[in-house]
């Protein structure tokens, strides 16, 4: 299975403010999420990240098409219909492989961008940095022990001066 980890971020590494808004990133980081999901079939999030964007008035994950897994250490956490549950990072991918993914979306937040990050799951990184920087925030990763090098693949330019930096992740052994 290869793992495409997607994110939007400030040019300081900040994915969201501390009370979870992600105001300060543009329409434009969305409609890349989408096309990346929609074109792979198949993405994962936190169960954070499903419960933030659930509130969420002007975007919504429910109108994406594509299969959508969360992760929870959880189980009896209770998702809405056309969301698939899943216990650990390895068990979300034996989910989307039962499901005849050979490719699946990660897309945050913080915390399981981590969590794949240590178990070596991640096989690229596509990241759209916003011109902006904030003091404080949730970060790209959360700490953790982890320690990967990347291979630089592509840069692009998109609209509203967003850098879209493209790596490889370099597996070790
Ligand atoms: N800018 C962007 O592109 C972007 C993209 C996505 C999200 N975000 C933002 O990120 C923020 C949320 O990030 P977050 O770090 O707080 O939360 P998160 O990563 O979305 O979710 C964390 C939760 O995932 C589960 N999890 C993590 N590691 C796990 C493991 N090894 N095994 C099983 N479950 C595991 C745990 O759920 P349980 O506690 O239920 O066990 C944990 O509490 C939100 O503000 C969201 O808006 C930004």
């Amino acid at each position: 299975m290869r793992v495409s980890l997607y994110m939007a971020m400030s040019a300081n590494g900040i994915i969201a403010r501390e009370n979870y808004d992600e105001d300060f990133l543009s329409h434009r980081n969305w409609e890349v999420f989408c096309k990346l999901a929609e074109n792979i079939g198949c993405f994962i999030i936190g169960r954070k990240t499903y419960e933030v964007v659930k509130k969420w008035k002007d975007y919504n994950f429910d109108s994406v098409k594509a299969k959508k897994i969360v992760v929870s250490k959880n189980m009896n956490f209770e998702l809405d219909s056309g969301y698939t549950p899943a216990k650990s990072p390895k068990d979300a991918i034996s989910k989307a492989s039962a499901m005849g993914f050979k490719k699946v979306l990660l897309t945050g937040g913080s915390g399981i961008n981590s969590a794949f990050m240590k178990d070596g799951l991640v096989d690229e990184i596509l990241l759209n940095i916003e011109p902006v920087v904030l003091g404080k925030g949730i970060r790209l990763f959360a700490e953790d022990n982890f320690d990967s090098r990347l291979k630089l693949i592509n840069t692009r330019k998109l609209p509203k001066d967003i850098i879209q930096l493209h790596y490889k992740v370099k597996k070790s052994k």
